[in-house]
C-alpha cells in the first residue's frame, strides 16, 4: 500500500503489469465465478468498448453541444437508436447518463419538478409508489430528494400487486413504478396494467428497464416470452436502459428516455446569472462527464448492431435455460419464476433436509461468488454471455453441494450486501 504520493513516476510498462498482476485478487470473473457486475462477451467486443473510450479519455462531456459537437452527433445517434429499439414516439427524449442509478433518480427528480409544476401551491410531503422489488437506487433517490418511497408488497410470481399500489397512490405521489425485470428475481412487473392506471389517474409511470433493456428486444425476437414494457406501452412517461449492462459498453452509460422530451426541461439544471462566469447548465446531475462513455456506448452499439446483439443474447439466454433446467432437474432445488422471461433468476429448497444457505455456503468455499436471496430464502444468478462455457460445472457443484448439505444437515444463514 503506497502511503505518499512516488518522488517520482513509474514506466507504463511497470504498471500495466501492475495492474494485470492486481487482476489476480479479484474473483475470477472470466471464468463465470460472478453473478453479476460484469457483462462481456469476447475480446472483440472488449477492444471496441475500450479502445473507444481510450480515444476521448480525455474530452468532457460538460461541453458537448459547445465544444466538442463530435460527442453531440454521438449522442443524436445513440438517441436515434434507442428511440427505435424502445418504439419511442415521434417528440420523445433522450438524457444520457453514469448508470442505472443516475437515470433513476434523474427520473425521479424531473417528476418530483414536473409535479410541481402542475400542482401549483401544493405542500403535502411526496411519494413515490414502487413494488417491493424496486432496485434501491429508487430510495437512495428518494432521500436525496425528500419522497417517500412507499414499497408496496409484491403478487404470488414477485410482480407488482397493481391494485395494492393504486390504493398506495394519493394526491401526494409523483410517480408509480415498475421493473423490467427487476434485479431480485427477473420478473417484469405489469407495466401494460401500470399503465393502465397512470393514464387513469394521470400519474407518471418509469419503468425501470436498466437491466433488461439491452436484452428483451432480442430475446423477445429469438422467441422468449417478454412481454411489452417499453414505450409502445400507453401510459408509460419514462423508462432508463443501461447501455453498460447488456449494451456491453464500458461503464458510466445508462439512458432516460421520456415519451415527451418536453420533459427534459424539468431535467436540466441551471444556475443564473448571479455567479460571476454567468448561467450554468447540466442536461443531468453530473458536471463534468465522461466522453469516453459516450464514445464507448456508440461504439459498441454501432458494432454490434442488430445482428450482433441477437448473437450476444442468444449465448446469454442459452446459458440462462441451461442453469434453469439443470437446477430444476436437481432434487431438492426448485427456480423461482421467470423462465425464459430474463437472465436472471433465483433458486430455493423444496426438500427440508437441504438448506439452501448452507448450499450457498458451500459454493462459495468451491470459489462461485454467490448471490443470496432472503425473502424467500434462495441463490440468485444474474447471467451473461461467460456462462455459457461454466453451466456443467456449476451444476455439478451445485449438485454436489446439495448432496453434502442433505448428507450432514449442515445448515447456513443469509449473509447480506452479496452481489
Ligand atoms: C433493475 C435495475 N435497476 C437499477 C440498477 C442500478 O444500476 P447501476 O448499478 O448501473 O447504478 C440495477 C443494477 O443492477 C438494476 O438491475
Amino acid at each position: 500500500m503506497l502511503t505518499t504520493l512516488p518522488s517520482t513516476g513509474t514506466d507504463w510498462e511497470t504498471l500495466r503489469s501492475e495492474l494485470i498482476e492486481m487482476k489476480k485478487l479479484d474473483v475470477d470473473w472470466r471464468r463465470g465465478r460472478l453473478p453479476a457486475y460484469i457483462y462481456y462477451y469476447d475480446e472483440n467486443l472488449r477492444q471496441v468498448q475500450s479502445e473507444a473510450y481510450a480515444l476521448y479519455g480525455v474530452e468532457n462531456a460538460l461541453g458537448a453541444g459547445k465544444v466538442f459537437k463530435s460527442l453531440t452527433a454521438m449522442l443524436a445517434d445513440i438517441g436515434g437508436m434507442a428511440f427505435d429499439l424502445f418504439h419511442a414516439p415521434a417528440g420523445a427524449g433522450m438524457s444520457f447518463t453514469s448508470g442505472g442509478t443516475e437515470s433513476l433518480f434523474e427520473a425521479i427528480k424531473t417528476a418530483r419538478k414536473f409535479f410541481r409544476i402542475k400542482h401549483p401551491g401544493h405542500s403535502g410531503p411526496l411519494n413515490l409508489v414502487a413494488p417491493m422489488t424496486a432496485h434501491p437506487a429508487v430510495n437512495k433517490a428518494g432521500e436525496i430528494l425528500d419522497v417517500d418511497i412507499r414499497r408496496i408488497e409484491v403478487g404470488p410470481e414477485h410482480r407488482a400487486d397493481v391494485d395494492a399500489m393504486a390504493a398506495a397512490v394519493d394526491g401526494n405521489t409523483i410517480m408509480i413504478f415498475g421493473s423490467a425485470p427487476c434485479f431480485t428475481f427477473g420478473v417484469f412487473d405489469p407495466i401494460a396494467a401500470l399503465g393502465r392506471l397512470a393514464l387513469e389517474r394521470g400519474l407518471w409511470l418509469h419503468v425501470d428497464g436498466c437491466w433488461g433493456g439491452f436484452i428483451s428486444p432480442f430475446a423477445k425476437r429469438l422467441g422468449y416470452p417478454i412481454p411489452d414494457w417499453d414505450l409502445a406501452v400507453p401510459g408509460v412517461t419514462s423508462m432508463s436502459a443501461d447501455i453498460h449492462k447488456f449494451g456491453f459498453a464500458s461503464k458510466g452509460a445508462s439512458l432516460l428516455v421520456f415519451r415527451d422530451e418536453a420533459m427534459k426541461a424539468y431535467e436540466r439544471f441551471e444556475y443564473g446569472s448571479s455567479w460571476a462566469k454567468g448561467t450554468y447548465v447540466t442536461p443531468t446531475f453530473l458536471g463534468s462527464r465522461p466522453a469516453g462513455a459516450i464514445a464507448s456506448a456508440w461504439a459498441v452499439m454501432r458494432y454490434l448492431g442488430w445482428e450482433g446483439y441477437m448473437a450476444t443474447t442468444k449465448a446469454t439466454m442459452d446459458a440462462t435455460m441451461g442453469f434453469i433446467r439443470g437446477i430444476d432437474a436437481i432434487p431438492g432445488l426448485r427456480c423461482l419464476r421467470p423462465n425464459g422471461e430474463s437472465n436472471l433468476f433465483g433458486f430455493v429448497s423444496n426438500d427440508p433436509a437441504v438448506d439452501i444457505m448452507a448450499v450457498a455456503d458451500l459454493l462459495d468455499k468451491k470459489g462461485w461468488a454467490t448471490g443470496r436471496l432472503h425473502r424467500p430464502l434462495g441463490i440468485q444468478q444474474g447471467v451473461n454471455p461467460v456462462h455459457l462455457p461454466i453451466v456443467g460445472e456449476y451444476l455439478d457443484d451445485v449438485r454436489e453441494a446439495v448432496e453434502q448439505v442433505r448428507a450432514s444437515g449442515q445448515t447456513g444463514a443469509f449473509k447480506d450486501g452479496t452481489y
